[in-house]
């Protein structure tokens, strides 16, 4: 035992190195001795009261008729340059040329550079960062761009309020095979550990977006990841993108979060965040929450035309029954007046019959009469 002595000062001074890692060297992990719970103790701001993802409560959003449909600049554009894929250790990205961009915002955002984040179980076992009604998704795409228009670059711009804008699209999965996500999936196998990095063929990015780009959801937030600032405008999509199953299985266990000259291989697997809480901020969505869905204006037309056809149809019965009433009442005055008139008719019928009838009787031997009733008008 004696012989440890010396090396215990050693031993301290190792633990203590350990313990009190600088920021910038910190290796943080969604588990484990600097997993999520603890990122906060190395990077303040993922303590922050404005932190992403967050579980987005439709019936808490707050409708704003100001928000525009998101459009994409240039994505469909890619040219000839390949893009490069990185696997960086927390997840794979893309970067993306800076031609692309965003609109429908109050500044003009640069796109930088697109990852996305996964789980481990499986369809329906979670792996989206952000969630709807608390339910997650399979996994998640984020395209992220800078404001170009406030800011010179990604790093000058990552640290400031309004200083990102990243799109963020909920991936399920179904029967189907998505051919824009093999774009990426199939060349993850080049990129299996940390830190490889690969060139491969551009593509249509706007191909990897939900069509619907009218309907999201829109709150101040942060980067899902150390040093998680607080510098991000979030549009997360109401509509899913659908992958297979296969496609799902690649993005889980294809890549690993260690390095090729480590002997202990890692799977890079369940590289999302938890929700936080929204505290004080409220979600916004470009669509009625009432109506559940935006009309669209053949729906609307019909809606119209439904309205208008009702409408005639309910005149047209008002109408029959005012007219029937009407008829009914006049018939009833018209019987009344008939009587009237009739009643005195009848007394002058019965006398003019006595006087017909005395004069017939006494006309009767001279010659046959005609009825006296034929006479009658
Ligand atoms: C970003 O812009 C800042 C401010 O102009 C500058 O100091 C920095 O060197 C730039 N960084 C990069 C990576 O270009
Ligand atoms: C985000 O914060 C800014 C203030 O910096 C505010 O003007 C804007 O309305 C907020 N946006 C959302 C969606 O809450």
């Amino acid at each position: 035992m004696d012989s440890f002595g010396p090396f215990i000062p050693l031993i301290l001074m190792f633990l203590q190195w350990t313990a009190a890692p600088t920021a910038g060297e910190i290796t943080w992990t969604y588990a484990g001795l600097v997993g999520q719970s603890e990122w906060s103790e190395y990077f303040p701001e993922c303590g922050g009261t404005s932190q992403s993802p967050v579980d987005v409560i439709t019936t808490k959003t707050r409708y704003n008729p100001g928000l525009l449909p998101v459009t994409p600049l240039g994505y469909s554009q890619h040219g000839n340059t390949p893009f490069s894929l990185h696997n960086n250790g927390h997840t794979v990205v893309i970067e993306l040329p800076d031609w692309m961009g965003l609109g429908g915002l109050p500044w003009l955002f640069t796109a930088v550079q697109m990852h996305l984040h996964w789980g481990s179980g499986g369809p329906s076992h979670g792996g989206s960062e952000h969630a709807i009604n608390g339910q997650s998704a399979d996994a998640e795409l984020h395209v992220v761009h800078y404001n170009s228009e406030l800011y010179p670059n990604m790093s000058a711009a990552m640290t400031q309020r309004d200083g990102l804008a990243v799109l963020g699209i909920l991936i399920v999965t179904g029967e189907e095979t998505n051919p824009a996500f093999d774009n990426m999936l199939n060349y993850l196998s080049r990129v299996r550990h940390a830190d490889q990095k690969v060139y491969i063929p551009a593509f249509d990015v706007q191909s990897l977006l939900p069509n619907d780009l009218e309907r999201y959801y829109r709150y101040n937030g942060s980067l899902t990841t150390p040093p998680c600032y607080q510098s991000v405008i979030w549009t997360l999509f109401h509509e899913r993108v659908q992958i297979s199953k296969a496609q799902l299985l690649k993005m889980e266990t294809i890549l690993y979060s260690s390095k090729s000259e480590e002997p202990d291989r890692m799977l890079l697997q369940d590289n999302y965040r938890t929700t936080q809480p929204l505290n004080h901020r409220v979600v916004f969505s470009s669509f009625s929450a009432e109506s559940g869905k935006k009309l669209s204006s053949g729906e609307v037309t019909a809606i119209v035309i439904g309205v208008m056809c009702g409408c005639v149809g309910l005149a047209v019965i008002v109408r029959f029954i005012v007219k029937t009433i009407r008829f009914f009442k006049l018939l009833h005055l018209e019987t009344v007046v008939v009587n009237r008139i009739k009643e005195p008719e009848k007394e002058k019928e019965k006398k003019q019959d006595v006087a017909l009838n005395s004069t017939s009787a006494a006309e009767k031997k001279e010659e046959p009469s005609p009825s006296p009733q034929t006479a009658e008008p």
